[in-house]
This record gives structure tokens, sequence and C-alpha cells, in this order.
């Protein structure tokens, strides 16, 4: 029997992580998952690259003191050998799982995986590129964390007899270019909604044991600290120009907010089996994911989504029921049906960005401590 001496919750360097992970790949079947993790479609996630020199030439000197807290935090290492197999990791009966359920959650899974992977991949580049000591020590450190989880996700993944193969998505997997500005918004906004949405979870199981039917739920709680933790880095990058947050760039942090919100409302929605298992109702859990969130992102954004508002949910609605629409057009070959669901997901999505936005004073301040 192979024996691992070494699991990647407990390494540092993300590459070392990587290389481990692969090799655990060889005994299992990783095709299937592969290729849905290699899937780009605007609610697949997707691999990112940006401009790294501009990235490089950030000087944190504005937001020494509390970017000095941060990293002092991230290299105290809380979470190392968290991300492993314990006591508390009951058995999984795969075999007798609903199948309806089965196929949702390992969906679930491969997406998280592939998210989580996203990351990591991002944040080791920078690191490998950088030369500013700030900046490649923040990325090495959140690459770090990824790795860790796109393990677990994996180990669990292993059991039901399924693998991401991670080395095939890094060097087959098309990159989508963003201005590292872009990068910012998007990536601050995925850390801070992944907070939200695992405590979310996590919080909801602990009320609710009985739903709980797989154990990786348990880890939710450290797991959304990290990713609370990478939030607060890009709210301290986006800080160190204000010009960021200002003007023009205001227009831009509401289409990232309306597209990352409405983008999860519509994937969630495609998991009913999924949601059922978990007890949770999937329009409130996005309600809760995005007050949350919202109430978070206050804290760099000078605006929040008015979610209340009465076109918000309809909105939201019109746009899951052409998603869905399109995916049969599209599976049978309907073109007409197909640009007609296209349409109505566009207009549905002018009707969302157009609702006004609440403004507010950003505070001077910025970091924030886990809460929920
Ligand atoms: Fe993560
Ligand atoms: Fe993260």
């Amino acid at each position: 029997m192979n024996v691992q001496t070494k699991h990647t919750a407990d390494i540092t360097d993300a590459e070392e992580s990587l290389k481990l992970q692969e090799s655990q790949q060889m005994v299992v079947d990783s095709t299937a998952a592969t290729e849905v993790a290699m899937q780009n479609t605007l609610l697949t996630p997707r691999f990112y690259t940006t401009d790294f020199d501009e990235m490089d030439a950030i000087d944190v000197s504005p937001i020494r003191e509390e970017w000095d807290q941060l990293i002092a935090q991230m290299v105290a290492d809380p979470n190392k050998g968290h991300f492993k197999k314990n006591d508390d990791w009951d058995t999984v009966d795969w075999e007798n799982m609903d199948p309806e359920l089965k196929k949702e959650f390992i969906d679930f899974l491969i997406s998280s995986c592939t998210a989580e992977f996203s990351g990591c991949v991002l944040y080791k580049e920078m690191k490998r590129r950088g030369n500013n000591k700030d900046i490649t020590q923040l990325f090495q450190l959140m690459a770090r964390d990824e790795a860790r989880h796109a393990g677990f996700i994996n180990d669990a993944l292993r059991e039901a007899g399924v693998a991401v193969n991670l080395g095939f998505l890094t060097q087959k997997k098309k990159y989508t270019y963003f201005r590292p500005k872009f990068i910012y918004y998007a990536t601050y906004l995925s850390e801070k909604i992944g907070y939200a949405r695992y405590i979310t979870i996590f919080r909801h199981l602990e009320a609710h044991p009985e739903h709980r039917f797989h154990p990786i739920f348990k880890w939710f709680e450290e797991w959304c600290n990290d990713e609370f933790s990478h939030g607060e880095a890009f709210a301290l990058l986006m800080k160190t120009d204000p010009k960021l947050t200002r003007g023009i760039n205001v227009y831009w942090i509401k289409f990232f907010l309306t597209a990352v919100y409405s983008t999860m409302y519509v994937r969630d929605h495609q998991r009913p089996a999924f949601h059922k298992a978990l007890g949770v109702d999937p329009d409130w859990y996005a309600h809760e994911v995005f007050t949350k969130t919202s109430k978070l992102t206050e804290q760099i954004f000078p605006i929040t989504l008015d979610i209340e508002h009465p076109r918000w949910q309809r909105q939201l609605e019109k746009m899951q029921k052409a998603n869905a629409d399109l995916a049969v057009a599209t599976k049978e070959g309907r073109f007409f049906a197909k640009i007609g669901a296209q349409a109505r997901a566009v207009s549905a999505f002018v009707a969302l960005i157009t609702i006004p936005a609440k403004k507010h004073a950003v505070p001077a301040v910025t970091r924030l401590e886990p809460a929920y």
C-alpha cells in the first residue's frame, strides 16, 4: 500500500501541495470530473491571469499598520493541519445516496474544488512573478490556503471514486485576462461571498445537524475564516489606491456585485436536491448570503445593491428561468429558442443593474473580524 507521509493540510508551499495531489490522482478516474472542471460557461469557475507587474508595483506603506496585522495573523497559520480527515469524518454512504443528490453534490464539490484551485493558480503565479516582498508574501500565504482547500475537497471526491486533475487543468484550462482592478473587485467579492456562503451553511447545520449529509460541512467554519482573511487582504490592496473605489469605478463595482450575486443565484437553483437535503431554501439562502456579503463589503465599497427592491427578487427569478430554458434549448439544438432565452437573461441583468444602489460612507478603519 502506498503510505502518504505528508498531507496537503500540513503543507505550506502551494507547489509542493499540487505535486502531492497530482500523484494521488493515479489511483482514481479523474477524466469525468476534470471534463466538468474544464467547462468555461458564465456559471462555471474560471481561471484568471492579469498584469502581474502592475500588481507587483503596489505600495502598501499607506496602510502599513493594518497590513502588518493581517499578515501576522496569516503567518501564524491557525489552520495548519486542519484540512484533513480525522475522527469527526463520518463514513459516507455514497452507494445508497439518492442518485440525484449524489450527482448534484459531486457537481458542487467539483465546482468548489475548481474555484479553490483557480485562486491557488492565480495567487501562486503572482508570488512567482513578483519581486515586491509584501505582495509576494501575501500571495504565497493565500496560495497555501487555497491549495489545502482544493486538496481537502479532492480527498472527499476520491471517496466517491472521482478527482479533479489539477495538473491537467493548470496546463489546459483557458485563462481569462482581467486587468488588476477587475481582479481586485472579482476576487475580493468571491472571497467575501465564499465566507458568507460557508458560514451560513455551517450555522444552519449547527442548528439542524440531522441535515448534515456529509462530514465536509463540519470543516466549513475554519475554512470560511481563511476566505475571510483573503477578502481582508484584497480590501487593503484596494485601499492603497482610493481611485479604485471612486468615480467611474463605482459603476464597475456595481457591475461586479450584480454579476457575482446573480450568478450565484442561478447556479444554486440548478441544485434543488442538494439544497433539499441540506434543508435550505435556495431563495432564503441567497438572501442571507447577499445580506451578509453586502454588510461586509461596506468596509471598502461605497455602494451596496438594494436587494430589498421589489425588482430584485423578480428579476433574479426571470434570469434563472431564462437560464434553465437556455440549457434545454441548447441541448435540443433549437437555435431561436436559444437566442430568445439569452435575450431574456440579458434583459433581466439590465433590469437588475439599473436598480438604484444604496450609497454610504466608507469607514476609515477597514479591517473586520469574522463575526457571523
Ligand atoms: Fe479557499
Ligand atoms: Fe480564498
